[in-house]
C-alpha cells in the first residue's frame, strides 16, 4: 500500500474534484475542495442539499457509484495513505477499520436477513480482530452495551428494532473496529427529534472515549455548536468558509452565503438552529457559473465576482473564500485566484 508521511493530522483533502457522468449531463459535484482533520477532532460539514457533502464522504471511502462517479483531480491522504491510488484490496481492508461511514437511512446499511449480533460479528471477523468465536461474541456484547442496547437482543433482526435503535446498531457496526475516522452523513435526520438528541449524545460520548475523528454532515447548527470543534461550510462543491466553531459563531465577518444560512449570526446559539432558506437556487452543477459560484445569489456581488474565482483568505485559522475578504488575508498555500475549476 502506498504510504506517505502525514505530519498534518489524519485526513488531508486537497483540490478534490469529482464528477458524475449521466446520460444527459456531466455533473461537477465537487470542485476543488480542501479539507483537513486532526486526529480525534469533530468537524461539522454544513451546506444545502446538492452541495456535494455526500459525494465528498463517498470519495474518502472510495465508494462513488462505479462508472458514473469519478475523481478527476486532487488528492486524499488518510493516515498517510493515498486513497485515490490505493488498490481495491487495500480499500476493503481500510473500510470499517481505519474509516467507517454511517449513512442517512439506517436500513440501507443493515442486512434484513441477518441478526444484528451476526452483523456486528461479521465486521470483527472480516478484519481479523479476534482469534475465536468466544472473543468475538464477548466483543459483540460489549459493543451493544456501548451504544446503549441490551446484548440479549443480539439474536433479533433489524425489523424488530425502532428507527433510533437501528441507527444505534449502524453506529455499533461502524465503530466495532475503532476506526480513526468516522464519516457520519446526516446520521439522525431520519429519526424522531427526541431520539436524534439521544443518538447524537451517544455518538459524542463514544467519540470522546475512542478518540475517533468525525466528519459530521448535518443541517442542524445547534448540533454543530454542541458537538463539533470545527465547522466547514460547503457550497457548489467547495468549502467557502471554515474555522473553529468558537471562531465562526463569534466572528463578525462571514461569507455572504454563511450569513444567509445562519440568519443573524449573534443569535445563532440562542435561536437559529436550522439553516435559513436563501433566495434563489443552487446553480445547476452541470452548468456552474463563472467566477464565484455564489455570485448569482449573493446580495453583495460586485463585478469581479462574476468573472474571477475568489481564493480563500485566512485570519487566525478562519478561512473565507470571498473577494470582499481579499484585503489583509493570507492566501491558502497552493491556491491561485481563478486557478481552480469554475
Ligand atoms: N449518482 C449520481 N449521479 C448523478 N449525479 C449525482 C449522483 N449523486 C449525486 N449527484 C449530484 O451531485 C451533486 C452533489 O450531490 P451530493 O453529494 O449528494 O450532495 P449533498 O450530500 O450535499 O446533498 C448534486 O447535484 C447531485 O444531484
Ligand atoms: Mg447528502
Amino acid at each position: 500500500m502506498k504510504t506517505t508521511d502525514s505530519k498534518n493530522g489524519l485526513l488531508k483533502i486537497e483540490n478534490l474534484q469529482v464528477e458524475y457522468i449521466t446520460d444527459d449531463a456531466r455533473v461537477f459535484a465537487v470542485n476543488g475542495l480542501n479539507l483537513e482533520i486532526e486526529k480525534g477532532e469533530t468537524l461539522g460539514l454544513v451546506g444545502e442539499t446538492g452541495a456535494g457533502k455526500t459525494t465528498t464522504a463517498l470519495s474518502v471511502m472510495r465508494l462513488l457509484p462505479p462508472k458514473v462517479g469519478r475523481v478527476i483531480g486532487g488528492s486524499i491522504l488518510l493516515d498517510g495513505i493515498d486513497i485515490i491510488h490505493a488498490g481495491e484490496a487495500d480499500m476493503r481492508a481500510l473500510r470499517g477499520s481505519l474509516v467507517s461511514m454511517i449513512f442517512q437511512d439506517p436500513m440501507t446499511s443493515l442486512n434484513p436477513v441477518l441478526t444484528i449480533g451476526d452483523q456486528i460479528a461479521e465486521v470483527l471477523i472480516f478484519h481479523d480482530r479476534y482469534n475465536n468465536r468466544t472473543d468475538v461474541n464477548r466483543r459483540v456484547d460489549e459493543i451493544l452495551r456501548l451504544v446503549g442496547l441490551s446484548p440479549e437482543r443480539k439474536n433479533e433482526y433489524p425489523h424488530q428494532f425502532s428507527g433510533g435503535m437501528k441507527q444505534r446498531v449502524v453506529i455499533a457496526i461502524a465503530l466495532a473496529c475503532e476506526p480513526k475516522l468516522l464519516l457520519a452523513d446526516e446520521p439522525t435526520t431520519a429519526l424522531d427529534v427526541t431520539i436524534q438528541a439521544q443518538v447524537l449524545e451517544m455518538m459524542k460520548e463514544l467519540q470522546e472515549k475512542l478518540h475517533t475523528a468525525v466528519i459530521l454532515i448535518t443541517h442542524d447548527l445547534g448540533v454543530v455548536a454542541q458537538t463539533c470543534n470545527r465547522v466547514a461550510i460547503m457550497y457548489a462543491g467547495e468549502i467557502i468558509e471554515t474555522g473553529t466553531v468558537d471562531r465562526i459563531f463569534h466572528a463578525k465577518r462571514h461569507h455572504p452565503y454563511t450569513e444567509g444560512l445562519f440568519g443573524s449570526i449573534p443569535d445563532l446559539t440562542k435561536k437559529t438552529r436550522r439553516l435559513n432558506p436563501i433566495d434563489g437556487l443552487m446553480p445547476d452543477p452541470s452548468n456552474l457559473p463563472a467566477g464565484c459560484k455564489f455570485h448569482t445569489r449573493c446580495p453583495k456581488c460586485i463585478d469581479i465576482c462574476r468573472t474571477i474565482h475568489p481564493r480563500s483568505s485566512v485570519r487566525d485559522g478562519h478561512s473565507i473564500r470571498c473577494h470582499l475578504e481579499g484585503e489583509g488575508g493570507v492566501p491558502v498555500a497552493g491556491e491561485t485566484a481563478g486557478g481552480e475549476q469554475t
